[in-house]
């Protein structure tokens, strides 16, 4: 068994759904599997120029690779039906395709009521943090429990190990390392581990890891209650060049320069092998290039600044010397990596 995990390194919406969709066009994948998060996540995917945000379902969708929401996920009933409609609308076959693991648990009508009152964490409000309560609680109600969802429940284990072709799996995740309840800027984090150990846990040996592909964003933007964007007016020029508003609450996305201390560190406990930092074009159109960067030894922030492109990513690549990261993509366009 072989498994390639995309994670992303950020505060969410760094662009994973194009590097799924990029790294699925190999034809080398037998599984395409979601590990963690429910109908929080939006993933924007360009697919035969046609736009898609998909919540719940996997993109290996788009190339007829069996696609699975692992238990590690919640998903909502309502949303997932919504979502294959629109897909087979679309011309995207998703039958004997998309499939929920049988102990997937489930985002059920309360979990959504009771996230809506949510004041504290900027929620995106879809019963994500409930769900994964009631799941921890031993309270939740699994996709095996519900009838309408039969045709489409698969048990992971037998298709994965029990399977007469060897699965070669991409693993898609949600979120961002920001995010992450454990490693986060807790409380202002998601319900669920997003980190890439976190795909470890839909059934797959650590054994069969090979490559993890890390995204981030040339800058940050972070979605939620806490103040994150700083307060020079550049800030708003890079939000409306860089058309930052929330795929699935449609909220403008805060944002603010790159953290290298938040990028290393997440390279370093994702082990991430290979990068992807999306959005060069931005700052090529807003004309600055600039991070922060903590490596002076004082613990404070420093905005260090470039030229251009070419001096930011050097920078980038210096300080990820000491990381397991061997290739970077500097990405300037939506369309490809
Ligand atoms: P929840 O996951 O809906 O409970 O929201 C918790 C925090 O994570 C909030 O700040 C959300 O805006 C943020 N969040 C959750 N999912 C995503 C995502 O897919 N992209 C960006 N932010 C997200
Ligand atoms: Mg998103």
């Amino acid at each position: 068994m072989i498994a390639d995990i995309i994670v992303d390194l950020q505060y969410g919406d760094c662009g994973k759904g194009k590097v799924t969709h990029h790294l699925l066009k190999s034809g080398e994948y037998t599984h395409c599997i979601r590990y963690n998060g429910g109908c929080n996540a939006g993933h924007t995917i360009y697919h035969n120029g046609e736009k898609f945000i998909s919540h719940h379902l996997p993109a290996g969708a788009f190339f007829g690779i069996k696609s699975i929401i692992g238990p590690g996920c919640v998903v909502n009933i309502d949303q997932f039906f919504k979502e294959i409609r629109e897909f087979n609308e679309k011309g995207i076959n998703t039958e004997g395709i998309v499939f929920i693991a049988e102990n997937t648990h489930i985002i059920t009508n309360n979990h959504k009521k009771e996230d809506k009152k949510d004041t504290t964490i900027g929620t995106t409000k879809s019963g994500n943090g409930p769900a994964y309560r009631d799941k921890y609680d031993r309270k939740g109600v699994r996709a095996k429990d519900i009838p309408e969802l039969r045709p489409y429940l698969i048990d992971i284990y037998e298709e994965l190990h029990n399977n007469p072709r060897e699965p070669v799996i991409l693993f898609e995740g949600a979120q961002g390392f920001g995010l992450d309840v454990d490693w986060g800027d807790y409380p202002y984090v998601t319900s669920s581990n997003c980190i890439s150990p976190a795909a470890l846990m839909n059934g797959v040996p650590p054994q069969a890891v090979r490559n993890i592909w890390g995204v981030a964003k040339a800058y940050e933007t972070y979605v939620g209650a806490k103040k994150f964007q700083g307060d020079d007016p550049i800030f708003k020029r890079i939000q409306e060049v860089g058309q930052e508003y929330g795929a699935t609450t449609g909220r403008m996305r805060q944002v603010n320069w790159l953290s290298i201390d938040l990028l290393r560190r997440a390279a370093k406990i994702n082990g991430v092998t290979h990068l992807v930092v999306n959005k060069m074009d931005i700052l090529d159109k807003v004309k600055e290039w600039s991070l922060y960067d903590y490596s002076d030894g004082f613990g404070g922030e420093s905005k260090v600044s470039f030229l251009d492109n070419s001096g930011f990513e050097t920078h980038i690549e210096n300080v990820l010397s000491d990381t397991c990261v061997n290739n970077i993509y500097f990405s300037e366009s939506p369309h490809r990596i």
